[in-house]
């Protein structure tokens, strides 16, 4: 099925004859793999009578040679899977098989992606990109203030080099354009927070998603924006770089020397927001995060900080 679906991922028409020789079986044959193709990856395929068969929309698949072949350059491991839960799941279940060096999990589609606050994150097959990292921690996780928020500079600087040049941050990971959402990170913890244990960098860019209706808030995709087909194999290795280089930087000088820099691409620094906690909410002015990544808000004539993953900020009308 998946040399079937090699030659089908350009989306052009393809007759069942020249599949059938390509795949070297009869075209009944073809036809079966076809109805698994959708019936299993939930892929839509349109049969035209004397044209053949092509997807509705192009897909771009996985190829783990360049991404091993590139990644290996960074000294990380890579495991892909075609379908999985969630590639943060599966990552943290491998934690427990021991992990002594990166170790990037990738998923052709997540059957239940998480998203942050117990969300789910919308994830169909070969259509964006499910990425999650692996790092083993030693001597605690002091050491990884900041870590989300550079995960999110490093997917900004992986999106405008796929030519989504306004993309920007909100705090404290959203990556967002012109307000709609095209990449979230999810962090995941295992392990002994103060010593040894491994964080679950999870990353979700919007790559080639044209539509869908399971999503509750804007979006938009590297797609929509660039009306390109981005390779997703190229995206996997740019922000594998990206990200490398950024987490290089958080080792060496930590987050308090790239606050500013965090900062010039937060695109709601000095808007008027609610801060939401639970049922709490707290309407301030934006002022900027601190040295270890919390936010630095304005509020009632004073500044304030708050960190914490259940924290959500939400434009005010009037900002
Ligand atoms: C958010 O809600 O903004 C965070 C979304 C994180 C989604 C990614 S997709 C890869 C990884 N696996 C998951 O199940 N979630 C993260």
């Amino acid at each position: 099925m998946s040399k079937l679906l090699n030659l089908l991922q350009d989306g052009r028409f393809h007759s069942g004859q020249d599949l059938g020789q390509a795949l070297g079986v009869s075209r009944s044959a073809v036809w079966k793999q076809l109805q698994l193709l959708e019936a299993d990856l939930g892929l839509v395929v349109h049969k035209v009578r004397g044209r053949g068969y092509r997807l509705a929309t192009p897909v771009s698949l996985l190829n783990p040679e360049p991404i091993n072949a590139a990644l290996a350059l960074l000294g990380w491991d890579v495991s892909t899977y075609q379908i999985l839960d969630s590639t943060n799941a599966q990552a943290l279940r491998t934690v427990t098989q021991g992990v002594s060096r990166p170790l990037l999990v990738l998923a052709e589609r997540q059957d239940a992606g998480r998203g942050r606050r117990g969300r789910p994150w919308v994830s169909p097959y070969a259509a964006n990109l499910y990425y999650s990292l692996v790092l083993p921690v030693h001597g605690g996780i002091k050491r990884l203030d900041g870590l989300s928020l550079v995960a999110g500079m490093a997917t900004v600087q992986c999106l405008r080099a796929h030519g989504v040049h306004s993309a920007m941050l909100k705090w404290p990971n959203d990556v967002l354009v012109q307000g709609q959402k095209i990449a979230g990170i999810l962090l995941e913890l295992v392990g002994d927070p103060t010593e040894q244990c491994h964080v679950v960098l999870g990353i979700g860019i919007n790559a080639n998603m044209r539509d869908t209706d399971a999503i509750d808030q804007q979006w938009t995709s590297i797609y929509l924006q660039t009306q390109q087909l981005v390779d997703r194999s190229a995206l996997a290795i740019s922000l594998s770089d990206a990200l490398a280089q950024y987490l290089g930087r958080l080792d060496a000088v930590g987050f308090g020397a790239l606050r500013e820099e965090w900062e010039a691409l937060h695109a709601w620094q000095g808007k008027a927001v609610n801060l939401v906690s639970g049922s709490r909410v707290i309407p301030g002015t934006v002022l900027g995060i601190n040295d270890q990544g919390a936010l630095r808000l304005h509020v009632d004539g004073k500044e304030e900080t708050f960190s914490g993953g259940e924290l959500s900020l939400r434009l005010r009308d009037d900002s």
